[in-house]
């Protein structure tokens, strides 16, 4: 099967033009992202988390009196009901860190106070996603805690979210660098056009489901190393790299033998990721404070090789990965860690959505047998 035998079908959707946005721009032609017209590298460089979820959440950046209410806001509302916590407590010993959190959001629709809000209720949602956005660092860091067998850290209201998740997994406040580091790479990760797991979240509150329906669909879909699960992936390929100690041959090796590079190329990009460059200064410049610039050698040489034999490029999900392990963050945090930026951008297109919905409902080309008589169950 292929495109140019049905004119009409891309497959993957590659190309295909599923809706109309105001909430970000990829440029292709220049590598550059915008969320609402503000380009990511200005906000990661400048802005805290708070005010990215606030721009891609209310439509613009917020004042000091505005950014102080939002962040009072996201503090009372980060809490998860104890009941969340037991259910925590009940799940396999085994279960990914991105399963637990579909259960933390498949429970936490029905304490939330606009449960029974018409699913089209522009405020209501808005208030729903203020609410999602706040409990998502909570989530990943208590669900860690708990399948280690030690208590959830309450979070502490004088921090933001970048700051409290570190605080709640190690039960350390972190430093003003690493807090700046996870502020900027949830910003880097908040927002990304119709990506698999956004498109995915819109097509789940298209037919009128909720928000928080939306929200598992989306960790579910990002799971995938296709898509958020290649942060994890690329770090246990750094790790294996690193044990067989010779980074050149590996990749010339995984080329040759037609493996896929975890964390590199993008279906939109050809030039590069508009979001890498940056996580690559920050993965450098902590490997230069924890005084351990080996990864950052390592990705040099796979780069230089990946880029001269087959002109693909990191994409940001590459650096993250060395820069979470420079932090010592554990490795399956790290697509939970995209899911804390992500709330933002999957709550912003929902409520787009919702705002002026149709159901999204493609058609297929069918090549399965043709119509033949229905044979009787005693007959086959
Ligand atoms: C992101 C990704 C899924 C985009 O996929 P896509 O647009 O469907 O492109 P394809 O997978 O069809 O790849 C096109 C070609 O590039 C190659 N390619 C793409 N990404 C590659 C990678 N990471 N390593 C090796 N080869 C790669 C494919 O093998 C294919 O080569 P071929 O035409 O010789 O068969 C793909 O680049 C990938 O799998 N990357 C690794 C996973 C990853 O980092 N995901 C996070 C994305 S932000």
């Amino acid at each position: 099967m292929s495109a140019t035998t049905y004119p009409n079908y891309s497959p993957g959707l590659q190309g295909v033009v599923a809706g109309i946005t105001t909430i970000s721009e990829i440029d292709v032609e220049t590598s550059s992202l915008t969320y609402r017209g503000i380009n990511v590298h200005e906000l990661a460089e400048h802005a805290v988390f708070e005010e990215t979820a606030y721009l891609l959440l209310m439509g613009k950046l917020p004042n000091k009196t505005e950014l102080a209410e939002f962040k009072a806001r996201i503090s009372n509302e980060s809490v998860l009901p104890k009941e969340v916590i037991e259910a925590l407590k009940q799940c396999p010993k085994n279960m990914h860190p991105m399963d637990r959190l579909k259960t933390v959001y498949s429970m936490l629709g029905a304490f939330d106070p606009d449960y029974k809000a018409d699913p089209i209720d522009h405020d209501a949602n808005v208030r729903k996603a203020v609410r999602i956005v706040a409990k998502a660092g909570n989530a990943v860091a208590a669900a860690h805690r708990i399948s280690e067998g030690l208590d959830p850290i309450a979070p502490d209201p004088e921090l933001g979210i970048a700051g409290n998740f570190m605080y709640q997994l190690k039960g350390e406040r972190p430093d003003e660098f690493v807090t700046k580091v996870m502020d900027a790479s949830l910003t880097l990760y908040a927002e990304h056009g119709f990506n698999a797991s956004t498109f995915a979240s819109r097509v789940c509150v298209a037919t009128l489901s909720d928000l928080y329906s939306g929200i598992v669909t989306g960790i579910g879909t990002l799971k995938g190393p296709l898509h958020g699960g290649a942060n994890e992936e690329a770090m246990y390929m750094l790790m294996e790299i690193d044990k067989m100690g010779d980074a050149e041959k590996w990749t010339r090796d995984a080329l040759a033998n037609k493996k896929k590079i975890m964390g590199f190329g993008h279906r939109e990009y050809r030039i590069g990721d508009s979001r890498a460059a940056y996580m690559t200064k920050l993965g450098k410049e902590i490997g230069q404070r924890v005084g351990d610039t080996h990864w950052g050698e390592i990705a040099n040489t796979m780069e230089k090789i990946m880029w001269d034999e087959k002109k693909l490029f990191p994409n940001v999900d590459f650096p993250s990965a060395y820069a979470y392990y420079l932090l010592g963050i554990p490795i399956p945090l790290y697509t939970p860690i995209f899911v804390i930026a992500r709330t933002t951008g999957w709550c912003a297109h929902m409520v787009e959505q919702l705002d002026n919905n149709r159901l999204i409902r493609p058609t297929c080309i069918y090549e399965g047998p043709k119509v033949t008589a229905f044979v009787p169950l005693d007959q086959r």
